[in-house]
């Protein structure tokens, strides 16, 4: 009789559980694994039956489990994608069956109606923050170099644009040099490897990255190139990640601009709340992250590595 009870409690458990296909770019940075993780754990402790599929920073890999996803008839869907442009086939796949979906981090352009919301930080303000912080620190006066990244991608269209828009004030400052390194810390290194050979170094005043692990690479390069980063070469960056704190204490990178990783927890809140029929959920929803500079770096690295 105890057995019976408990097979039927499993059975309306298992029943009750909701199911959550949720594809992810890939692990370019230690920003995004942290962001996976997050979302792991916090599916975990909510009981909720998570099927995750690594994108591979390729846009066909995630539209292909999409597609699984639906074929599998999951309750809803998470998408954080890699580029934009190309969601709308796939997204009125999922509205047709049903099947309600959420953007995570990068945008997408495609009709509202197509999805619930999407939980994301504002890029454009966070490229405002580094230059503003630079413009300061130099008095306007700079010839930078740039580290872009995934082209196509929300946090690089729109770090760039905030960037430039606070640098565009300022005659004496300018980008000299700017190319993908597809946010990555091996062509981090790589481009910055080729900036240095084009460039005189010492005519540069700064690096502006596009996220951490890419100026991670960066530095090794400065280093390599027998300058001093965060002093011969200013190091300007978003992110976060331990590594890159770590880095500012150790004098070697100036700022980072905090993205939270900690996605988890507001997603799966609206997938419960959509799936109870709330109806109210706004379009987006807002993350902001502050300036962490080297005056706080070896505290913060203590307690997020
Ligand atoms: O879309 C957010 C960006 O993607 C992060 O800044 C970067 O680290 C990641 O790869």
């Amino acid at each position: 009789k105890t057995l019976f009870a408990a097979g039927l409690m499993a059975l309306s458990h298992s029943a009750l559980a909701i199911t959550v296909g949720f594809s992810q770019v890939g692990s370019e940075s230690g920003w995004r694994s942290s962001f996976s993780q997050d979302m792991k754990d916090e599916a975990k402790s909510r009981g909720i039956d998570l099927k995750f599929a690594d994108g591979q920073q390729k846009q066909e890999n995630q539209i292909r489990a999409v597609r699984s996803f639906i074929a599998q008839g999951v309750d809803a869907i998470i998408i954080a994608p890699v580029v934009e442009t190309g969601w709308t086939p796939v997204l009125k796949e999922a509205k047709r069956a049903r099947i309600p979906v959420v953007i995570l981090d990068r945008n997408i352009k495609a009709a509202e109606g197509l999805y619930v919301t999407r939980i994301a930080s504002d890029f454009t303000e966070e490229g405002r923050k580094a230059a503003r912080w630079l413009m300061d620190k130099t008095k306007g006066q700079c010839n930078i170099v740039e580290l872009q990244g995934t082209v196509g991608a929300t946090a690089a269209i729109d770090r760039a644009k905030g960037f430039n828009e606070v640098i565009g004030a300022y005659p004496q400052a300018k980008i000299v040099r700017s190319q993908t390194a597809e946010f990555t810390r091996a062509k981090g290194k790589e481009v910055m490897e080729s900036f240095l050979k084009a460039e005189d170094p010492q005519s540069l005043c700064a690096l502006w990255s596009h996220n951490d692990e890419m100026a991670l690479g960066a530095i090794q390069a400065i280093k390599e190139a027998g300058l001093k980063p965060g002093k011969d070469l200013l190091v300007v960056s978003v992110d976060g990640v331990p590594d890159y704190f770590k880095a500012m204490a150790e004098g070697d990178a100036n700022i980072t601009v905090e993205l939270n990783p900690h996605l988890g927890a507001p997603a799966y809140q609206v997938v419960e709340k959509v799936l109870a029929g709330d109806k109210g959920i706004p379009k987006l929803i807002s993350t902001t992250g502050e300036v962490f500079g080297q005056d706080t770096a070896a505290t913060e690295y203590q307690k997020r590595k």
